[in-house]
């Protein structure tokens, strides 16, 4: 398994940002990665990011409406997305679930609609703190991958992230004993739901993953990458997480 390195720029980035995506450019151009780098930046510098990767890395989106097109005024279609270069696109982050009343069934559909136009689906789940504190954490994300991830879901389409709320943009983490753990209960549950597919789809950690904890927390067991919001927007920070990555 590829481990996966995805930057969410989220509501952030000009095209006084391009430079940064230039250098990362330089820097993996010059490798023969073991891994796979993808940079999601707002949608208005979809197709000039994918300019300047180059193919050194991918770029995706980070939302996507369910449809593939009609009077949704300001939505944007997967098949908009993949249009513009993209080939990832995270749906259902805890952002658009709490601050756009994103269900797991709104999820689901945008990860088919993902599906339906090429593109590989991050789906992120993840616990509140007051989840966690109630010992509901397993519950609560075993519950989200069942109505957010629809059949069909398969190593090559579907990329998992676990995103506990409280440790986004916090500086707070799980530790690596908790991390750990519920990776091994999400890889149980898409085992259960999906099959023998379910052992192959990478699961990425994602909250507060800076450079001095994405080497620990990426070389757990069932870790297949992370999913890096504030330190993924210099090229400098995101090649220090990248650089985690155990060489194989
Ligand atoms: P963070 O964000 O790395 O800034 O905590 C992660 C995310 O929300 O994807």
């Amino acid at each position: 398994m590829r481990p996966l390195v995805a930057g969410n720029w989220k509501m952030n980035g000009l095209a006084s940002s391009l430079g940064e995506l230039s250098r990362l450019k330089e820097a993996l151009a010059a490798r023969a990665p073991a891994y796979d780098v993808l940079v999601c930046p707002p949608v208005t510098l979809l197709a000039r990011a994918v300019d300047a990767a180059a193919g050194a890395f991918a770029v995706g989106a980070q939302d996507c409406h369910a449809l593939p097109g009609g009077a949704y005024t300001g939505d944007i279609s997967a098949e908009m997305l993949r249009d513009s270069g993209a080939s990832f696109v995270i749906v259902g982050h805890s952002e658009r679930r709490q601050l756009h009343g994103e269900r797991d069934g709104d999820v689901a559909a945008k990860a088919g609609a993902a599906w339906r136009a090429g593109l590989t689906a991050i789906i992120c789940i993840g616990e509140s703190e007051a989840q966690r504190d109630a010992g509901d954490a397993n519950r609560v994300c075993g519950d989200q991958i069942d109505g957010s991830v629809p059949e069909g879901a398969t190593a090559a389409n579907t990329v998992i992230a676990y995103e506990p709320v409280w440790a986004i943009g916090t500086g707070k983490t799980p530790t690596l004993t908790e991390i750990t753990a519920m990776h091994g209960h999400i890889r149980s549950v898409l085992v259960r739901r999906l099959g023998e597919a379910g052992r192959g789809v990478r699961i990425l950690y994602g909250g507060s993953v800076k450079p001095d904890n994405a080497s620990e927390i990426l070389n757990l067991p069932e870790v297949g990458g992370a999913l890096v919001g504030g330190a993924s927007l210099k090229a400098s920070d995101f090649l220090s997480v990248i650089a985690g990555l155990s060489p194989s």
